[in-house]
């Protein structure tokens, strides 16, 4: 099976997943990217089970309406049952890095207040060890060469994402050549940097279910250790 034939079987499958948690009154969290994007037109074929969804983009929320499911600001929600997102890598632990399509803070917000967070992946976003994929790091305009400098010092070659601005008004950089052996204490050390907005880094809180789609047609079910 293709990577496309993937994120749709792995979007239709956290669909199954989440159908029997959800009420008439839940809200569900959703992502950003073409894997969550596959989940959003799954869930429309569900969407007279559960009230509506918050969004973790502005992109997913033009989405989620065009499919006629109702999109509530967060502050308007006391809680999300759960939150489906993608990722471009997840290693064993469910720790990620997020953040390739620059929505990376809104998702990490949505994330933080869901009872559980399940990821969808296909097979090639499996690593045993993250940082292979660049880390995405939303900085304030105004802090980037400061912020750059700083990562440089943490081991990382960082590179400005030109053209692009985060829904949040800010900038994107992307940091390579970083092999994440302590993901917790690289999010806490980048975390750290005044300037840095967040960080693509998911790995204080992983996810709780990863769905990873196969090439043979399969979905695995990786739970939290
Ligand atoms: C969006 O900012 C990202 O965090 C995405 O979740 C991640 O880049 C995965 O995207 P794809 O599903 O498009 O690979």
């Amino acid at each position: 099976m293709d990577q496309d034939t993937l994120k749709k079987l792995v979007g239709q499958r956290a669909v199954e997943h989440i159908e029997p948690l959800l009420g008439s009154d839940s809200i569900v969290g959703v992502g950003t990217g073409s894997t969550a994007n596959c989940f959003i037109d799954s869930l429309a074929e569900i969407r007279d089970r559960f009230d509506g969804a918050v969004a973790s983009s502005e992109a997913t929320a033009a989405r989620l309406k065009g499919h006629g499911i109702p999109v509530y600001d967060l502050n308007n929600v006391a809680e999300l049952r759960v939150y489906v997102d993608g990722a471009d890598e997840s290693n064993l632990q469910l720790q990620l890095i997020k953040g390739g399509g620059g929505a990376l803070t809104r998702e990490k917000i949505v994330a933080s207040v869901a009872r559980e967070f399940v990821c969808i992946v296909d097979e090639s976003k499996l690593v045993d060890v993250l940082g292979a994929f660049p880390l995405p790091v939303e900085v304030i305009p105004m802090a980037r060469s400061a912020v750059a400098r700083k990562l440089v010092g943490l081991g990382g070659q960082p590179f400005y994402r030109e053209g692009f601005t985060t829904d949040n008004g800010n900038v994107i950089l992307d940091v390579h050549d970083l092999h994440i052996l302590d993901p917790c204490r690289l999010e806490d050390e980048i975390n750290a940097i005044t300037g840095v907005v967040t960080q693509g880094l998911f790995a204080k809180r992983p996810a709780d279910l990863l769905l990873v789609g196969r090439a043979n047609g399969a979905v695995d079910e990786i739970r939290a250790p």
